[in-house]
């Protein structure tokens, strides 16, 4: 059963825009983006004359030479993170969320089809605009063939973050956008095609994936998408783990809170960049997916499995405290990260890390590898700590993940990061929607050279 319609699916919450007007229960998610835009668009307007020539306060050489940690910069509004507390998807926590959004039939799990509705509208959806996503993505979900050769085409040694990102390229073939900008369509048009973009874009991912899981790990004969089941039942059919509702609740709780970590990391700040450029949805999503294959990012999921299954060869699988700590020293004294520890913005440990420890606490408590998770856990920080270098000891999100993957039969590492790009499109994608609404520009801020900065600051304190 679905979770009965929730009071707080018609009280109008917006992190962004003080004035909103409810929606009913039965409109389509575009009928509610139509009515939500042009008000947008005036409270934007409305902010940038007031406060569109206030200051952040100075920039420094060293953001410029560090990475940019902490430079405002861009407009995102799905969610927002805070160093110390963690993400809020549209104001909501992950505690929030669970709460309210709505769930399958005999499940707990917050149905991500629920929080792409809250990322792009700011409302908690009634189960029945819910359902209704899930039937739209599973008709849209379909690959052309040419996609399908491609992923067959590639050597099953390509790693398969390099397969989605080509496959996801090639869907650029039948963009609506990519179409209607050939013909002239009007500035204020463009949101209309790259919703259909966006669309197209989540409901195709699983059969992508299902396809690489195919070539690589040559599992035979894919199920069809069943259009009476929900996005992540269906994306569980298509790893051949359909029958497993352990596994389909924890890939509806892990596509919801892998879906958007506001707009500065590497994954959604390509997308949002490379769609500045009015390349297409399928294009913008693609170069995400380049960053998200990068080991300080959505990679580091693949790297802690890797990093403790060595542990586990070289120490043993009960190893002790001391062993384990002399372990996490031996990494760092070799110039490695520990991967799954630390964060560019966050100070604490990261509530996507709770709720999948959560989780396992629920449903496998006695898990060998999750148990040496904890372990970890207690130990690494002290470690990272002494160490004295990261900001941050404690683990984020990708600390997790691959041992409740794991314990579920999913043990094929290079794979992971694929189900990570699956989520992250959802995030991605709602803020491309939003960027053409309200007519971003081309992103391109300024550069300066070392010579530069040398000049510019002789002989000034
Ligand atoms: C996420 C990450 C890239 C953030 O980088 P950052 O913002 O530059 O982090 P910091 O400012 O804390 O880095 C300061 C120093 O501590 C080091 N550090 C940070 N996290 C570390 C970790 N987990 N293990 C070892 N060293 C770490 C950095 O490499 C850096 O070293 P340097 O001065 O020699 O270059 C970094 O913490 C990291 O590499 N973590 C492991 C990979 C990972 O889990 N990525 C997923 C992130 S969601």
């Amino acid at each position: 059963m679905f979770r009965p319609a929730l009071k707080q699916a018609r009280v109008t919450r917006s992190a962004f825009s003080s004035v909103r007007f409810a929606s009913t229960g039965s409109q389509s998610l575009k009928e509610r983006m139509q009515q939500l835009i042009p008000k947008e668009i005036e409270n934007v307007k409305a902010i940038r004359a007031e406060h569109g020539k206030k200051s952040f306060g100075p920039v420094t050489v060293d953001q410029l030479y560090g990475g940019m940690r902490g430079l405002p910069a861009l407009i995102w509004d799905g969610s927002v993170l805070d160093p110390e507390e963690g993400i809020r998807f549209r104001n909501y926590t992950i505690p929030d969320i669970q709460r309210l959004l709505p769930t399958a039939p005999g499940g707990s799990e917050p149905l991500p089809e629920g929080l792409f509705w809250l990322l792009l509208t700011g409302e908690v959806p009634t189960p029945e605009q819910v359902k209704a996503l899930s039937a739209d993505w599973a008709s849209r979900a379909e690959i052309p063939g040419f996609v399908q050769e491609l992923i067959d085409r590639c050597p099953p040694t390509l790693h398969p973050m390099s397969q989605f990102s080509l496959a996801v390229t090639a869907l650029n073939h039948d963009s609506a956008f990519a179409k209607a900008y050939a013909n002239g369509i009007s500035k204020k048009e463009y949101w209309g095609p790259v919703f259909e973009d966006c669309m197209d874009l989540i409901a195709k991912l699983p059969a992508i994936a299902g396809r690489i899981y195919q070539n690589v790990y040559g599992q035979k004969n894919l199920p069809p998408i069943d259009p009476t089941k929900d996005y992540s039942a269906n994306l569980a059919t298509l790893l051949g783990f359909g029958d497993n509702e352990g596994f389909v609740e924890l890939l509806r709780l892990y596509v919801t809170i892998h879906s958007d970590h506001e707009g500065g990391n590497v994954s959604a700040h390509t997308g949002k960049l490379v769609g500045s450029a009015l390349s297409d949805p399928f294009l913008s999503f693609a170069a995400s997916l380049n960053g998200l294959a990068g080991p300080l990012h959505g990679l580091a999921n693949q790297e802690v499995l890797v990093w403790l299954t060595k542990m586990q060869e070289k120490i043993g699988e009960d190893a002790t405290d001391e062993a384990v700590k002399e372990y996490v020293w031996s990494t760092l004294k070799g110039g490695q990260v520990v991967p799954g520890y630390g964060h560019a913005v966050l100070r604490k440990t990261d509530p996507r890390y709770m709720a999948q420890r959560e989780f396992a606490l629920k449903h496998l408590p006695e898990d060998k590898l999750f148990k040496l998770v904890g372990q970890v856990y207690e130990i690494v920080p002290g470690v990272l700590l002494e160490a004295g270098k990261a900001k941050n000891p404690w683990p984020n999100v990708d600390a997790h993940s691959g041992v409740l993957l794991t314990h579920y039969g999913l043990n094929q590492m290079q794979f992971y990061t694929v189900l990570f790009g699956i989520s992250r499109a959802f995030g991605v994608a709602a803020q491309l929607i939003w960027d053409r609404a309200l007519g971003a520009p081309l992103e391109r801020p300024k550069s300066y050279s070392s010579e530069i900065i040398k000049k510019m600051f002789t002989g000034k304190n």
